[in-house]
């Protein structure tokens, strides 16, 4: 050993490592142009196109969905794509609703969205301790009011603001507060199928003695008091709600997480006793894990502030804070909308619009599945109308295809299948808010699956 380092010096192995760095770059290089040439132009380029023809026509659409050829030898850092084992097709995970896809809008943000907490601010527990919900940060608040007063999509006056750990926490503090301490029997939480995912299994994750899940609101005949969720745009399937239950004793809980003018119109301020926003649909960043709740009754949301002080003692002040700045940088967008990025509002229109254009044309093309259809509506923040654009896509497989979700992930493609829901399994739910390049490959590749061809992987992988 001591002779090899006498034979191998220092010198020996930065000469070595220099070579090898060169022959790197080099080689970076020399493959982007090589798959540049076979592939056509990189996603970036395309997608620099793509920004210039956000209108384009559904037959353009369907051209483009031809062009994009995903290139098999590169890998991607996302979590919802990865190569196999061959390097060949990448599986598309679009199980999640990750909403990477804004990524791009914040990068051009730069500074503006960026804020710097020195180390020692944000150290007390307190953010307003005179005030009903004591750990929200006042200067969040304010830019909740500002950013719901310009997109209008929902009443702020005579409301009690309760911020919380992504919308989810404020979901188990909403049961925690309507929940009657000592009655004799759990109280029942329904919503109509297909129904958000997630409901049962938090409803019922602690086998609560307060709350219990119960089903389809469509099919709920228990008399006695109940909580009827109303998710509104829906998720799974994109659709605008109402509550379905006639009987009294209920008491409605809107989760409007995507009643956002990127996805729906905004037709009215909604009022309703309860309402749930998160910033992981509006702005993207679902990584911040902040939610808010507007609530008339003042008992009901200093009921949900003591759910959230036993939870987690309030709320990471400093997600409250760079949760503000980019509401206030999505506020001000709208406001100046001549700003170099323009409107969060409008780049997310803009995408969805034409990722909706691309999905439609790629089911088409396929001839084995069907979607939704929405009817266009008006909507006042864009003074525009237009039909929705879900953040999800609630995808049917025709016959003979019967589990969806077992056909697509035997064309490598990763959803969550309607039982999840609450429905069956001819449905399934895929993601529309991943990262532009995972949703090209999804597109084209769910254009060219062909029934037999499918039927033959799938005997294969058995
Ligand atoms: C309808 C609905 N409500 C709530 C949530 C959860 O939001 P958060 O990330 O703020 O917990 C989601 C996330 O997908 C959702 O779809």
């Amino acid at each position: 050993m001591a002779s090899f380092f006498r034979v191998f010096s220092l010198r020996n192995l930065l000469v070595l490592s220099l070579a090898l760095n060169v022959s790197l770059i080099w080689r970076v290089l020399y493959e982007k142009e090589d798959s540049e040439a076979i592939n056509g132009p990189s996603l970036d380029n395309k997608r620099e196109a793509f920004r210039t023809d956000s209108m384009a026509s559904e037959a353009q659409a369907t051209q483009r969905t031809h062009l994009y050829i995903p290139s098999s030898s590169s890998s991607s850092s996302s979590s919802s794509s990865t190569v196999d084992s061959n390097g060949r097709d990448r599986v598309i995970n679009l199980d999640h609703g990750d909403p990477t896809m804004y990524e791009r809008y914040w990068q051009q943000t730069g500074d503006k969205s960026t804020i710097v907490i020195p180390g020692w601010q944000s150290m007390s527990y307190f953010s307003d301790a005179g005030s009903l919900c004591w750990f929200l940060e006042p200067e969040f608040a304010k830019e909740i009011i500002r950013l719901h007063k310009i997109v209008g999509n929902a009443v702020t006056e005579d409301r009690h603001i309760v911020v919380g750990t992504g919308s989810t926490q404020l979901y188990q503090a909403v049961l925690y507060a309507l929940s009657p301490p000592d009655a004799a029997e759990p109280l029942s939480v329904v919503s109509a199928a297909p129904y958000y995912s997630s409901y049962p299994s938090i409803t019922d994750c602690l086998k609560s003695g307060l709350y219990k899940w119960a089903g389809d609101a469509q099919s709920f005949s228990k008399e006695g008091p109940y909580i009827e969720l109303v998710t509104s745009p829906n998720n799974p399937d994109g659709h605008v709600r109402q509550s379905v239950v006639n009987k009294s004793g209920g008491i409605l809980v809107h989760d409007l997480a995507y009643y956002w003018p990127q996805y729906s119109p905004i037709a009215a301020a909604a009022d309703h006793d309860i309402m749930l926003f998160t910033v992981s649909k509006s702005t993207g960043h679902a990584g911040m894990r902040i939610g808010w709740a507007l609530v008339k009754d003042e008992e009901v949301a200093k009921k949900m502030v003591k759910y959230v002080e036993l939870n987690t003692i309030g709320v990471s002040k400093d997600s409250q804070l760079r949760a503000a700045k980019v509401l206030q940088v999505a506020t001000d967008g709208c406001k100046y909308p001549a700003s170099e990025e323009g409107s969060l509002f409008d780049f997310a229109a803009n995408v969805m619009e034409e990722r909706w254009k691309l999905l439609r044309a790629a089911v088409r093309q396929s001839g084995l599945f069907t979607l939704p259809e929405f009817s266009p509506g008006l909507c006042r923040f864009l003074n525009s109308s237009f039909a929705p654009r879900p953040a999800f896509a609630w995808l049917k497989c025709e016959a003979p295809i019967e589990d969806c979700e077992a056909f697509l992930r035997s064309n490598k493609i990763l959803t969550r299948g309607g039982k999840h829901f609450g429905v069956g399994p001819q449905y399934v739910r895929i993601s529309m808010l991943d990262r532009d390049e995972i949703y090209d490959v999804f597109v084209q590749r769910l254009s060219t699956i062909h029934l037999r061809q499918s039927m033959q992987v799938d005997e294969t992988v058995e």
